[in-house]
Formats: C-alpha cells, structure tokens, sequence
C-alpha cells in the first residue's frame, strides 16, 4: 500500500481491503451516503465495493449515463434532484465510483449541492487513477467547450485499486498511458521512458510507476493549487488536445488520452519551433505516439472550426492562445504565445490526405 499526503487528503494505492477506506467510513457511520456509478462501473464495478464493505450496503446508487458526451450540466441536475429526493444533507458522503467523467463531475456535483457535501474518489480508469481523480479540479464541459463550468475541490480522499482496470477496455488504458506519458515529457525522463516499455505490457499496470506518476501529479499541484504557474505544465498537450476531443466527440469519440497523444505530438513538433526540443527527442515522442495512437483525418472544415475553439481555451489571457512546451524530454515551460495562425498552419502540416 502505497499512501501519498497531498496536504488535506491521502491518496491511497493498493488493495481497498488494506486502506484507511473502512475507517474513513465509519466517520460516517450516522451519515446517509451515495455512489455515483456509470453505466459501466455500475456493471462491472460496483459489486466489489458492495460486497467488501457491508457498510456501504444502504448506500443510494446514482448512475449517470456514461461517456464525455453526458459531461454536462443537464446530466448533473437530474443527480441533484436525486439528491434532493434522497433527503442528502451537508454532513452525508458521495462517493465517485469510475472514470474522469464520474470524478469530475461526481466532484462537481458534490462541492456545488448544498455549497458543498464531502465526497470520495475511487478512480476505475487508468486515466481516472493517475490523473483526474487527483488534484482538486472538478467540472463539466459546456456544450463542446472542455471542463467550462467547475471548481477546484479537494475529496476527503482518493483510494486506487488496480483491480478495477481488470474490465478496462484496450483502448482506455492506452487512454491512460498517454497522461502517464506526459508525466515523463514534462517532468522526468527516466518516467517518460518507463511509460514507453509499458505499452507492451498494457494489461499489467506497473504499481510503481503508476505511484511514480501520481507523485509528480501531486508534487506540481502541493506548488500551485491553484495553477497560477507551475501547474499549467500539466496542460502540456492539452491546448490542441482539448479542441480534438470537443470537436470530435460525437464523432470519432477518441478517448481523452487519444486526443491528449495528438495534442502532444503537435505540440512537441511547436516545441521545436519556439523552444529547444531537438529534432531527435521529437522524432522518438513522434515515434511512440503515432504508433500507439491513429491520426484523426484533419478536413479544412476541422481545422478552421477547432482554431477558432483555441479562443475559449482556459489558459488564454488577454485574448492571447497561451500553451506549454517542452525544453527536452522530462522539462516543460508555460505561457508560450502562439497565434492562431501558426496553430492552423501546423494543424495543415498533420492533414493526412
Ligand atoms: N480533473 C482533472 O484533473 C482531470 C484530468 C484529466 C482528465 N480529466 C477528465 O477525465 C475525463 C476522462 O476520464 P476517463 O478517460 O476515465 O473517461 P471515462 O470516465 O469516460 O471512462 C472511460 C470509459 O471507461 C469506462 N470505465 C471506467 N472504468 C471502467 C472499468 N473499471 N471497467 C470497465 N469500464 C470502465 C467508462 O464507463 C467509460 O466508458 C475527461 O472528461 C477529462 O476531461 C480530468
């Protein structure tokens, strides 16, 4: 058991039966609590709570519509009529039961009913466990724009059991190998080069340095909560990425991680261009992410739709598009500027025809 302080609240790796769960539980012993499920987790995850904490047995199951699409508010109000329904007050407990959808917005859900109820993550994605069940960012997506509406807010706690990923599709651990790939870029190399040799292990998750990951997730947000500075070089790949996954969600439904890949790929290539990359560290980030990842087709349409995307990201300022970009393999600056018309001429340079 791996157990990682991140100020206010733990985050626990290994086996649930063996963390501090049960006990955080029984702080709610006179507490009403809640599971919020997806469709998925609601079928293949849910029973392992229930039957290893009988405590948990009463517990009001609220299960959401999965996938990126249902990250809405719509989807959230019907929880908060539940809620209503279910008589939930201030001092009972929710408990996010599944991916980054059910995270963020399970988290989002809790901090804003009632001006906010405390909740619990359990991530059953490789995306959800290494990256967005940590760090105190909830949300939902506004229309096509990503995480518009949101709050930082801390869970009590986050509790991650490998276990789960048993039932992941192929394509969602891949979706979570890409945010541990970014761990190396930015931020350690040795990391970077661990995450390359797991692709050809996928289905057996390295506990190491998935707690390897978490650490330097939580290493960067202990620094700026708030993401005044450092934090934002979490958002590598994430400027590109963001308007791939928006625009082609009802489409391609790539995976957030997919998106993430492109998104890096693009902006490895920009990091060349404005900041020190080499051309060689560029060809082996190139290397691994098209062979693990499948170019979407960029028509002009595309492309002229997702530049004008880059307006709403969260990073601009000042009516400048602001990205992040890496100084070799295991470093990442902020707050380069670019301007749209170099993010179009670069979008034309990956059209595959
Ligand atoms: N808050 C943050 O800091 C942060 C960081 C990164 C990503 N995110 C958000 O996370 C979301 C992506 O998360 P995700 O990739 O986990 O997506 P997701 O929650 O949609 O899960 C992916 C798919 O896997 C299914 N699933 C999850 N666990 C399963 C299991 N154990 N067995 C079988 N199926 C399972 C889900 O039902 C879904 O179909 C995006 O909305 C993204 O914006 C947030």
């Amino acid at each position: 058991m791996y157990s990682l302080d991140v100020g206010k609240y733990s985050i626990e790796i290994g086996d649930l039966l063996d963390s501090s769960f049960e006990k955080l539980l029984s702080q709610y012993s006179s507490s009403k609590k809640v599971i919020i499920v997806d469709g998925n987790t609601n079928k293949y995850c849910l029973h392992h709570l229930i039957k290893k904490f009988k405590s948990l047995n009463k517990a009001k199951i609220v299960v959401l519509p999965e996938g990126e699409n249902n990250k809405q508010i719509t989807s959230s109000i019907s929880v908060w009529e539940s809620l209503t329904e279910y008589g939930i007050g201030r001092h009972d407990l929710i408990i996010n039961l599944g991916g980054g959808v059910v995270t963020d917005m399970g988290g989002f859900i809790a901090c804003s009913f009632k001006r906010g109820c405390d909740f619990i993550n359990i991530p059953t994605s490789l995306l959800g466990m290494v990256d967005a069940s940590i760090g105190g960012k909830t949300g939902v997506n506004l229309g096509k724009f990503k995480n518009q509406i949101g709050f930082f807010s801390n869970p009590k706690a986050v509790f991650i059991d490998t276990i789960f990923l048993d039932t992941l599709p192929e394509s969602e651990i891949y979706s979570g190998l890409a945010e541990m790939m970014k761990y190396g870029l930015i931020y350690n190399k040795e990391i970077f080069n661990r995450v390359v040799k797991q692709y050809d292990d996928f289905r057996n998750i390295d506990q190491i340095l998935l707690k390897d990951c978490v650490e330097v997730k939580k290493n960067i947000v202990n620094k700026d909560f708030f993401e005044s500075g450092l934090r934002k070089i979490l958002n590598f790949g994430h400027t590109i990425g963001h308007v791939i996954e928006g625009y082609y969600n009802t489409t391609l439904n790539l995976s957030h991680g997919h998106s993430i890949a492109i998104g890096m790929l693009m902006e490895s290539s920009f990091s060349v261009d404005y900041s020190s990359l080499s051309k060689d560290d560029y060809k082996i980030i190139k290397k691994v992410i098209t062979s693990n990842y499948e170019m979407p087709y960029f028509s002009n349409q595309a492309i002229n739709d997702m530049v004008q995307m880059l307006e709403n990201d969260k990073k601009n300022k000042e009516g400048k598009i602001l990205t992040c970009l890496l100084r070799e393999i295991g470093y990442c600056n902020y707050d380069f500027e670019i301007s749209k018309k170099e993010f179009m001429e670069k979008f034309k340079s990956y059209k595959i025809s």
